[in-house]
């Protein structure tokens, strides 16, 4: 069985957070003290996934390539795709085609943000999934501005809409998404709507229409942060600071997942914490190489 490749999507034009992002790209935005693409990336290391396509614009890519690499400072390989232009989140999996080679995936918007105890849990569930797809059910109080689940009589999902006017539940669909190696053909069967994009939805619809997608809730217990406005991205960056204060740990950190999943040593972590040496983060990468049994390591 082929091991899951992953893909970040990290294009768009990033118009709702201007003038910010009139010359960097809305993905490598501060939230607190890392780039807003650590964290998504973050989500596909904890599911175990080394191989990693970065989707930009043509403009951006030498930045994202500048801050991450070839991917092997985390034991990771990363491969760089340009998106011509913002022509729809399915569009990912057409473009992607050949770096997935017939391999299930799991794809993560770039501006997408995820905390919560038990998340290495529910990637696994999704992972074990080897046939079809999955993708993350959560309550908002404003679904009109996403992918929103609608649920028959029975509970069971009937229909996944893009921004409807009128919600059919609060559910919203998160922008990540585990689909197993026959998303690029189904990609390509999907028309542009309307407002000229291959919607997910559409892909996802495809999925559900035979029997093929789950739904998993994510609940209470986790926070699915938002970034689209200018108040948003400042509330993402202060919660990631209240946890880090708090608790002096980390969140998004590629450093420590690698070195938890051991694809990198103690004299490759040492590196990188040396290099951050004048920073709470660099900091808190020498604490991990003296982690004690006191010190968790969720
Ligand atoms: O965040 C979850 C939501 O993401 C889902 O609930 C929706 O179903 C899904 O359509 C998407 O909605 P958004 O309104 O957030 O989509 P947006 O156009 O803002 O794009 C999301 C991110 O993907 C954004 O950071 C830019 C990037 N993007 C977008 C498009 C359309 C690309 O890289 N390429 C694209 O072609």
């Amino acid at each position: 069985m082929t091991s899951r490749k992953g893909i970040i999507l990290a294009g768009g034009s990033g118009t709702r957070l201007y003038p910010l992002t009139l010359a960097i790209s809305k993905q490598l935005m501060p939230v607190y003290d890392k780039p807003m693409i650590y964290y998504p990336l973050s989500v596909l290391m904890l599911s175990g996934i080394r191989e990693i396509a970065i989707i930009t614009t043509p403009e951006d890519q030498e930045q994202f390539v500048r801050l991450l690499g070839d991917g092997s400072q985390w034991g990771m390989a990363f491969t760089y795709i340009v998106q011509p232009s913002p022509d729809g989140l399915a569009q990912a999996y057409i473009l992607a085609e050949d770096f997935l080679d017939g391999a299930p995936s799991a794809m993560i918007l770039g501006d997408n943000i995820y905390f919560g105890h038990g998340l290495p849990e529910i990637l696994a569930k999704a992972d074990g999934r080897k046939e079809g797809g999955t993708v993350f059910g959560y309550y908002v109080a404003d679904p009109e501005r996403y992918g929103v689940v609608a649920f028959d009589g029975e509970g069971q999902v009937s229909e996944i809409i893009e921004k409807p006017e009128v919600p059919p539940s609060n559910y919203a669909v998160t922008g990540l998404y585990f689909l197993d190696g026959d998303a690029p053909r189904r990609a390509r069967e999907v028309k542009p709507s309307p407002r000229g994009e291959l919607e997910i939805v559409t892909l996802l619809e495809s999925y559900l229409r035979d029997g093929a997608l789950s739904v998993e809730r994510m609940g209470r217990g986790y926070a699915w942060l938002d970034t689209g406005t200018h108040s948003s991205l400042l509330d993402a960056g202060n919660f990631v600071r209240t946890l880090a204060v708090r608790q002096g740990m980390q969140s998004g950190c590629p450093e420590e997942i690698a070195y938890r999943q051991g694809w990198i040593d103690g004299d490759q972590l040492r590196s990188h914490a040396e290099k951050f040496k004048k920073t709470a983060y660099g900091r808190f990468l020498f604490g991990l190489l003296e982690a004690s049994p006191q010190h968790p390591v969720g």
